[in-house]
């Protein structure tokens, strides 16, 4: 508790943990590149240095408030030092940004333009180095890392996985994963987190929009799509559209007018895994089956429990995620001639996520040998598309997505945030959707806050205890609690990303200034605005087990994702 004076005015401050945070509660918007709200203090980068009023200069994440501090945040000095510090950065970095996957978006770029810093005195010492393509998620360039080590905290401390580290000193470091290997060599889960973080182009996603236009081009395939949860919102935002909106009308407008033949919606297919879920999960409670049942959807994840606690590979769901099964269910329909008017049909997801770029190619996802996803573009890849195309995103009117996959329930809506296919769930296992019990049912304790959640609902006579967690340095405390037996459950779901899937590491990046969560707002609102609340009450998901899918289930929704490498 204090005061201390910023440029003149006094600003109290309570438990504020650095001088930076007190700055930025004051409304001043002091450069940095290295800080994080989330992560643990680096103070490597210096950009958000301020000059006390003996002159003295500190970085201001690093320096605890003390009551009666006089600071100021833009002197002349501040201003030439944060420039010097921009040239310096620059010098080591490689300065193609007119060609670079960033530009526009890359926060360095945007200081050296806040900045002023229109020429650079230093020659480029770095060598050029080789990028890393082997994942199929991102892309690392290590001539754009600038060392702020955000990539390396984020897979450290928030996913516990550690995939990159720091390797030799002074003008040599580098960030690399252990012993210089690609970063498919290491247990990189594919989530995109350390991408997130990443203030330059030194971590980017993998492109695939080139592919996607290719075959919109080609009067011989028939292209099709599906649009995530989380893609909705985070859309919206990106067009300046009022914060928490649902794009989902706007997006298919789009889509349909770049060319795709049928565009249908992933909530459909999230209120088929719900069923598919939901009933595994009832077999193993009432059959004795392997328990906790550990939700499947996100890939990421999948692939963290194989690398990291593999003695649960069978407590893993057998059920694919949204995206595969609803690739599976359109690439089979498509399979009877009279529908496939003689074109290949190619599928193209749009996720939150860029580990679904790796599920789509993982060979135990294929059905009959096929792979059924054939490009997987991010909310970003997106945004993309949106600002080559030229079409003013926001003059677009709605358009409902196609018939027959393109209903879906409020359940399968809120598969975009934390604990969302767990309420989903909850919501298949109670005989009605009228609003008492759906409200019930969102104060059980699913959606409080926190990034793990453990409640109770009654089901049947019997307490089913579920845990519900996001981020991956969360899901190991989980998974070493569960190990050791200090805790018991029969469901635990965990989003590999903190919140879930709208801040999935292929969404477009908030800046460490934003803390509202508009995004988790904007899907309980979609979901509020909708009539269907429960899978089982989706015509169209019982048509399609009367139809086509019938006797298929197995082949066409389930398969044995912890095999992920
Ligand atoms: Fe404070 Fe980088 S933001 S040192």
């Amino acid at each position: 508790m204090g005061k201390i004076t910023i440029d003149g005015r006094n600003v109290e401050f309570t438990d504020e943990k650095n001088v930076l945070s007190i700055i930025r509660k004051a409304g001043i918007d002091v450069p940095t590149l290295c800080y994080q709200p989330e992560l643990s203090v680096f103070g490597a980068c210096r950009m958000c240095t301020v000059e006390d009023d003996r002159g003295r200069l500190f970085a201001s994440c690093s320096e605890e408030p003390r009551d009666g501090m006089v600071i100021f945040t833009n002197t002349a000095k501040l201003i030439k030092y944060r420039r010097k510090l921009l040239e310096l950065l620059l010098a080591a970095h490689d300065r193609e940004c007119t060609t670079c996957e960033r530009s526009g978006d890359c926060q360095l770029q945007a200081l050296a333009n806040r900045y002023g810093v229109t020429d650079v005195r230093f020659s480029n010492y770095k060598e050029r180095v080789p990028l890393d393509t082997s994942s199929p998620s991102i892309v690392r360039d290590p001539n754009k890392c600038i060392l702020c080590g955000n990539c390396v905290r984020v897979c450290d401390e928030l996913q516990s996985v550690g995939a990159l580290g720091f390797a030799e000193r002074g003008a040599d470091a580098t960030v690399t994963p252990a012993f210089q290997k690609q970063i498919a060599e290491t247990d990189c889960v594919n989530c995109g987190q350390c991408r997130v973080y990443c203030p330059t182009g030194a971590i980017t996603i993998k492109n695939d929009i080139d592919p996607v236009m290719d075959a919109l081009a080609d009067p011989t395939v028939r292209v099709v799509a599906q649009i995530a949860p989380a893609v909705r919102v985070a859309v919206n935002d990106a067009f300046g559209l009022e914060k928490g909106n649902n794009a989902i009308g706007k997006i298919v407008s789009f889509l349909k007018r770049l060319g795709f033949d049928e565009v249908y919606d992933t909530i459909f297919s999230a209120d088929l895994t719900i069923m598919e879920e939901a009933a595994e999960f009832l077999e193993r409670v009432q059959n004795g089956g392997k328990l906790p049942l550990l939700t499947s959807c996100c890939p990421a994840w999948v692939k963290f429990v194989g690398d990291q606690f593999p003695e649960f590979t069978e407590h893993v769901s057998t059920c694919r995620s949204p995206q595969g099964m609803m690739s599976a269910a359109v690439k089979e329909y498509f399979r009877d001639p009279a529908k496939a008017e003689g074109k290949k049909t190619v599928m193209v997801s749009f996720m939150p996520c860029t580990a679904k770029k790796m599920e789509a190619k993982r060979p135990n996802s294929f059905t009959k040998g096929e792979q059924d996803t054939d490009y997987v573009l991010t909310s970003t890849e997106l945004i993309r598309m949106i600002q080559m195309s030229g079409i003013s995103f926001a003059k677009l009117e709605d358009t409902p997505a196609d018939d027959p996959f393109g209903i879906g329930s409020g359940g399968g809506v809120i598969f975009g945030v934390t604990g969302g296919v767990t309420e989903a769930v909850i919501r298949r296992l109670v005989p009605d959707q009228n609003p008492e019990t759906m409200k019930m049912i969102a104060e059980s304790g699913v959606r409080k806050d926190g990034f793990i959640r453990e409640f109770s609902v009654p089901y049947n006579g019997m307490n089913l205890n579920i845990c519900v967690a996001s981020g991956l340095a969360n899901a190991r405390t989980v998974m070493e609690q569960v190990r050791s037996g200090e805790k018991k459950y029969h469901l635990i779901e965990i989003m590999a990303c903190r919140r879930g899937c709208v801040y999935g590491g292929g969404q477009p990046r908030r800046s460490a200034m934003e803390t509202t969560d508009d995004r988790t707002a904007g899907i309980y609102k979609a979901d509020a605005s909708m009539e269907l609340k429960k899978c089982d009450f989706n015509p169209a998901i019982t048509a399609l087990y009367e139809g086509f899918a019938k006797g298929k289930e197995h082949e066409l929704f389930h398969n044995h994702m912890f095999c992920a490498k």
